[in-house]
Parts: structure tokens; C-alpha cells; sequence
């Protein structure tokens, strides 16, 4: 059940994201819970260390959540593991890259940072991840 404040996030969750397995979906909830959290900080002119906090938690929720989830495409024997890993490494260097602009002061949070944040991780999740999601249906979860 969504709150009240999550139906008017720019980045609601959506039922075409879910790649049918629990524990995954609710790490990418977690995922687009911050990228939110960054836009409503941006929105109240919260100050740089808000903002750099929850970069920061979007850095090690990222890292963390792509850990977790090679590991579920490893042991399910996925056939583009290679791929999927490669394309995790862009994501986070993507990522830390917009954190360390951001407190050495070259990007403010902007509309086009948050569209590019969306964009960053529902084009993810919709192709990539919903690849995986239809080959290893029924064997891993
Ligand atoms: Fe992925
Ligand atoms: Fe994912």
C-alpha cells in the first residue's frame, strides 16, 4: 500500500517493474524509495549534507543490491550474466560519479539530474532486468 506522499512522487513504483521474484522487487522499491527522497530534498531546499546523505545511500543501496542480485543470476545460471554484470558497472560508476560531482560542488540536483536518475534505473529495470526475470522464471527466487 502506497502512502499518501508516494502517489505524488515523480518516480512511482509500477507493477510492469516487477520482476516476480519478493526480494528483488522490494530492493528496486528501495532504489526508487531514495531516488524520491532525493527529489522531495530537492524540492524543500534541503542543504548539501541532506542531499549528499541520501546520494550516499543511493551509492551503497545500488552496490549492495547489485551484489545481491548477480548472485541470484549466478546461481540460476543465467545466460547473459556477463552482460547484466558489465552493465551493473556502468550503472555505478554512473552513480558515484553524480555523488562526487555533487559534493565537489559541479551539480546541483536539478529536474534533468532526476529525470536522468529515473530513467537510470527503470530502463534498467524494464529491459535488463525483466530479461533475466523471463528466462530464470519458476527456477530461482
Ligand atoms: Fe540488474
Ligand atoms: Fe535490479
Amino acid at each position: 500500500m502506497l502512502t499518501e506522499t508516494e502517489k505524488n512522487v515523480i518516480f512511482p513504483w509500477r507493477e510492469a517493474y516487477s520482476v516476480g521474484m519478493p526480494e528483488i522487487d522490494e530492493q528496486h522499491k528501495g532504489l526508487i524509495r531514495l531516488i524520491n527522497n532525493l527529489q522531495n530534498a530537492m524540492m524543500e531546499g534541503n542543504g548539501k549534507s541532506v542531499v549528499s546523505g541520501i546520494l550516499d545511500d543511493l551509492v551503497r543501496y545500488t552496490h549492495s543490491h547489485f551484489t545481491f542480485e548477480e548472485a541470484v543470476l549466478r546461481r540460476g545460471g543465467y545466460s547473459q550474466l556477463a552482460a547484466h554484470c558489465e552493465e551493473h558497472k556502468r550503472l555505478t560508476a554512473q552513480v558515484i560519479e553524480l555523488r562526487d560531482k555533487f559534493k565537489a560542488g559541479k551539480v546541483t540536483i536539478s529536474m534533468e539530474v532526476m529525470k536522468f536518475l529515473k530513467d537510470w534505473l527503470a530502463e534498467h529495470i524494464l529491459s535488463r532486468d525483466k530479461a533475466y526475470a523471463k528466462e530464470l522464471a519458476g527456477k530461482v527466487g
